[in-house]
This record gives C-alpha cells, sequence and structure tokens, in this order.
C-alpha cells in the first residue's frame, strides 16, 4: 500500500476580516508531486504555513507521516523554502557554511558537533546548486538569486522526506533554474514527497502528478495530473475554474 504523507482534510482558515482558504482537502502519498497553482493572494503560501503549523488551524484536520499536525513532532522529516527567503542585509552576521549547516542541528537534538560527514553534506548540496565556492561568505553579500538558491541547499541538507517550496526559484537566472528544477526531479524521482507553488503553471502541469488549483477565492480544486481533460488544461491555462467530471 502506498504509504501516506499528508492528508488535510476540509481546511479553512481566514485572516481578520480576510477568509483565504474553504474545505480544502487533499492527500499525498509518498513521491507526490503536489503543484499549487493560484493567483497573487490565493492563498498559497497561507495553506504552507498552516501545514508547518506556522499558523494554527481554525477548522479542519492535517495528518503528516499518520499523525495529527498537534502531535506530529519529526520536524526533521520536512523541508521549507520559503517565499522570499532572501532578504538578509548585508551585515547578517553568518557564513553560507553556516546557514546551510544549521539546518543539521534539528537532526542533532543536544549533541552540536558536526562530523566530517555533516561538512561532506554541505559541501555536496552547495554543489549542486552552484554555490560551493560561496561557502565562507556572508549571506547576506550574495545577491538575491544566489541566496535563494543557498535556501534550497539549506532545505535539503538534512535529506527531508517532504519538502514544501514557497516560489523556490523566484529570482534565480536560467541557469541556476535548470540545476534546480534538475535537482527536484531527481528527488523526487527517488521518492521525495513535494509540494511546490510557482507561478510558472507550465512547469507545474508538467512536474507535478498531483495540483491544487485555487481559481474560484478560497476553494482549492484538486486533481490528478492523469486525470486532467484537455478542456481542463485549457482552463487552468486561462485562469478559469476547473470542473470535474462526474
Ligand atoms: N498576516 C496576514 N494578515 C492578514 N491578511 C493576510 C496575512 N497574510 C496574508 N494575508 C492575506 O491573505 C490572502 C492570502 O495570502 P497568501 O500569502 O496566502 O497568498 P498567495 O497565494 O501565497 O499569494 P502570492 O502568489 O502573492 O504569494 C491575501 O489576500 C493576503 O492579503
Ligand atoms: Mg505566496
Amino acid at each position: 500500500m502506498e504509504q501516506e504523507i499528508l492528508k488535510v482534510e476540509n481546511l479553512s482558515f481566514e485572516y481578520p476580516d480576510t477568509p483565504v482558504l474553504r474545505d480544502v482537502t487533499f492527500t499525498l502519498c509518498k513521491g507526490d508531486f503536489l503543484g499549487i497553482i493560484g493567483e497573487n493572494g490565493a492563498g498559497k503560501s497561507t495553506l504552507i504555513k498552516l501545514i508547518l503549523k506556522i499558523l494554527p488551524i481554525p477548522s479542519g484536520k492535517i495528518t503528516l507521516f499518520g499523525e495529527d499536525l498537534s502531535e506530529f513532532k519529526e520536524h526533521c522529516k520536512i523541508g521549507y523554502v520559503s517565499q522570499k527567503a532572501s532578504s538578509f542585509n548585508s551585515a547578517f552576521p553568518a557564513t553560507v557554511k553556516e546557514v546551510v549547516m544549521a539546518n543539521l542541528y534539528s537532526k542533532k537534538g543536544l549533541m552540536r558537533r558536526f562530523t566530517r560527514s555533516d561538512e561532506d553534506k554541505m559541501r555536496a548540496v552547495l554543489d549542486k546548486v552552484g554555490m560551493s565556492e560561496y561557502e565562507n561568505k556572508l549571506i547576506g553579500e550574495l545577491s538575491g538569486g544566489q541566496q535563494q538558491r543557498v535556501f534550497i541547499a539549506r532545505a535539503l541538507v538534512s535529506e527531508p522526506e517532504l519538502l514544501l517550496m514557497d516560489e523556490p526559484t523566484v529570482g534565480v537566472d536560467a541557469r541556476s533554474l535548470q540545476k534546480i528544477t534538475d535537482i527536484i526531479e531527481e528527488l523526487n524521482g527517488r521518492g521525495m514527497t513535494m509540494i511546490m507553488t510557482n507561478h510558472d503553471t507550465p512547469y507545474l502541469v508538467r512536474e507535478a502528478n498531483k495540483l491544487l488549483i485555487f481559481c474560484e477565492h478560497g476553494n482549492g480544486e484538486f486533481v490528478r495530473r492523469s486525470d486532467l481533460t484537455m478542456q481542463q488544461l485549457g482552463d487552468i491555462f486561462a485562469g478559469k475554474r476547473v470542473h470535474h467530471h462526474a
């Protein structure tokens, strides 16, 4: 049987005076790639923050790795690249190496000693995103796109089972974008479960096997990529509501 990684049931959310999500329901199994599609303000980042417990759940239920979100403690199983992760000023006192390695602390508990193998992991992920030469630079002294690449490396270094990426490649140039999309494809192919928001809809429709499409306010339509008809694909690209067939 497929291993269930994430289950979201009848999730609704509103900020004071702003209803955002209404009755969102979907399930992800190991190796799924969920693409979240929707215009600015649709609620994509809000959904990701609810899964990460950054925001409290007012109504509905989220189950992670078989456990209710309120009971879930194995945070090292989850990786996160936040929207606009890169907004450091040049005085931020940490090097690229430190930013990436810090994400290994959660696995180490109180034994905060890094081994050679930790350093190897750090170098390997920096190499993957093309940032190994910048290891000892201050994060604040990098360009926005370079910082973004470091944050992708940081999320990957702990080898998460579920990786949430909120517009991870904004500001990344074409060559690095190719590198990053290759890494994502490779990791997903090896069974890492992915959730990604991205305004590059054609990319998500191509790469994701499941889609959550916010067309009407708050109401995410969950569809399997393989169930999409040509008509629905046309609607997605036109920003229209997607109708389920009977
Ligand atoms: N902290 C907040 N307080 C009040 N309202 C908020 C807050 N954060 C977001 N909102 C509102 O909630 C709605 C959803 O925001 P959210 O950031 O989830 O959208 P999004 O789909 O991620 O958009 P984008 O494509 O621009 O990233 C928007 O109308 C936004 O103005
Ligand atoms: Mg957002």
